[in-house]
């Protein structure tokens, strides 16, 4: 049986407020499969998003529309068993929350029953204040998600930066006042300018988690294949990428064709021995006869190469 003390101890939400109250920052990053999650939770990251970007960087989808519940829990499960430390958050895809409260707090709870993260994300300031208040009110911690959110692409006409004009900044500075009196615990702001991001820090107690939104926010986020160079596209302007694993895994696995190819791999240390060799051989021959599946250097069977 495992102690509870032999396991790291858990981010908690009330972990995550106290961080904004004393100026630390917090950090959150998205994983979506086991490999990428254990390493995350060996990591000092702060909050593991299983996020629809997923529908992008994962499934190859144009936009994060497409992805399914299903999918999402399929995914969250998986980052679940790499993570023991890190807060796990589960993002609510498109057509899960929109159709009204009941259906968004059905698959909040699935998020929690099935998936086993601790809290979800959903997208949408005040049109969204219901919904998060219900969804509070069925012990499903949220974060919220305002500013440009990726699943109103089509009403903005793309990924398009917004806040830029005073009526529009307001209006975000709204969303992220109406989600926090809603329940939600943290808001992600995306990709809307510096100053707004500042603004609604200062008058939240809730942390704000940034990305394409300046430094002045209390936490930031960014997507797995994004930060570690993974795809081999033009990143947006608001991504840092701290590594180029494209270009390390392109040449990894030309580095193995090369080998495969020039009978370079596998080498002696790849291979498996046995120790009645000559006897397996010879009964090869007392079988088969003088056997050629295996042809020496001249072309005829040697049992000394094996
Ligand atoms: O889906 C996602 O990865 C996100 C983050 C970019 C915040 O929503």
């Amino acid at each position: 049986m495992t102690h509870s003390s032999d396991l790291p101890a858990r981010v908690t939400i009330p972990a995550l407020l106290q961080k904004k109250q004393r100026g630390q920052k917090i950090t959150m990053l998205t994983a979506y499969d086991y490999p990428s999650a254990y390493i995350l939770d060996h990591s000092e990251v702060d909050i593991v998003l299983v996020g629809d970007s997923l529908a992008m960087v994962m499934l190859g989808h144009p936009n994060t529309l497409p992805v399914k519940m299903d999918e999402m829990i399929y995914h969250t499960k998986a980052v679940m068993r790499g993570c023991r430390r890190s807060l796990v958050v589960g993002d609510m895809p498109y057509g899960s929350y929109q159709d009204g409260m009941s259906q968004a707090v059905q698959n909040g709870i699935r998020f929690i029953k099935e998936g086993g993260c601790a809290a979800i994300k959903l997208e949408g300031g005040k049109q969204r204040a219901g919904i998060i208040a219900a969804l509070v009110e069925a012990e499903v911690p949220v974060i919220a998600h305002v500013g440009m959110t990726p699943q109103s692409m089509h009403r903005f006409g793309g990924f398009k930066v917004q806040g830029k004009s005073v009526q529009a900044a307001l209006s975000i500075v709204e969303d992220a006042l109406a989600v926090q009196e809603a329940g939600a615990f943290a808001v992600v702001l995306e990709s809307i300018p510096a100053p707004v991001a500042q603004v609604i820090t200062l008058r939240l107690r809730i942390p704000t988690i940034g990305i394409g939104a300046g430094l002045h926010c209390d936490g930031q986020v960014l997507v797995w294949h994004d930060f570690l160079g993974l795809l081999d596209a033009k990143p947006a302007r608001f991504v840092k990428q701290y590594a180029n694993l494209y270009s390390e895994m392109l040449n990894a696995a030309n580095s193995y064709c090369r080998e495969v190819r020039e009978g370079l791999f596998p080498e002696e240390q790849h291979k498996y021995d046995m120790l009645e060799t000559e006897q397996f051989l010879d009964r090869v021959e007392e079988v088969y006869g003088n056997y050629s599946a295996y042809p020496s250097d001249e072309g005829s069977f040697q049992k000394g190469k094996v």
